[in-house]
């Protein structure tokens, strides 16, 4: 008998990590070809355990069952990219739409549209041909970093008079991290703009 909430499908989830896995690596592989760096700074996929999605399932008032953990909740499969720019954020994610190897069910774009909170990133859905789900968040580095260091602080279970202060002081850091961001995308295009006007003017 089989006790894993999902089920038989454990190799299928197994086999999608895989097929992303392979997707990101040919766009890093295409992308740093043609643009000479890597877009990606570090890329890592999990297959959500047995006792979170058991857990999340609860959270949800789902049963524990495979339907819940495979075609209700859509992130059993989660891979995160994070990369250095703001622009790789969404040119990973265009090629990503254009790959045709998933069918993109959901997409919501936390970075053009923030969360209350500050959160900062691009989601999206994707289904595999054997009708996996999975989630895919890509961020840049600021923002990785900031919903590390807001997942540790766990604020939000606590009731207190300072919760008001730190809410507003995590929104403001996020917000200064995306300022820093747009900054650094701009001296980046400012450093492609003058490398290339040198390669010109060597060419005359
Ligand atoms: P669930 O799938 O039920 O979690 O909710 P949802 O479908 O509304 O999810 P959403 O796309 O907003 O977020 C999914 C995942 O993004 C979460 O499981 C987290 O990993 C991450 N995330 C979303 N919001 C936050 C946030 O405020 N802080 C941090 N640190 N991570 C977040
Ligand atoms: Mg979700």
């Amino acid at each position: 008998m089989n006790n894993s909430i999902y089920g038989d499908k454990l190799e299928a989830l197994k086999k999608t990590e895989t097929e992303l896995s392979e997707s990101i690596s040919d766009i890093r592989k295409e992308m740093c070809a043609r643009i000479g760096m890597d877009p990606v700074e570090h890329y890592l996929t999990r297959i959500k355990s047995e006792t979170s999605m058991r857990e999340k399932c609860r959270r949800k008032g789902l049963p524990e069952t495979q339907e819940s953990a495979l075609g209700i909740i859509k992130d059993a499969v989660g891979a995160r990219i994070v990369c250095a720019f703001v622009d790789d954020v969404y040119a990973i994610k265009d090629q990503l739409k254009v790959s045709g190897k998933f069918q993109v069910v959901e997409e919501k774009d936390y970075i053009s549209h923030a969360k209350p909170n500050g959160y900062r990133s691009y989601h999206m859905i994707l289904k595999t041909t054997d009708g996996i789900f999975a989630e895919i968040q890509l961020r840049t580095i600021s923002m990785d970093t900031w919903a590390a260091l807001e997942h540790h602080l766990k604020y939000k279970k606590q009731v207190g008079d300072k919760n008001e202060l730190i809410v507003n002081e995590l929104k403001r850091c996020a917000d200064e991290l995306a300022s820093t961001d747009l900054s650094m995308q701009t001296i980046r295009d400012m450093i492609f703009e003058n490398s290339k006007s040198l390669n010109e003017k060597r060419k005359q």
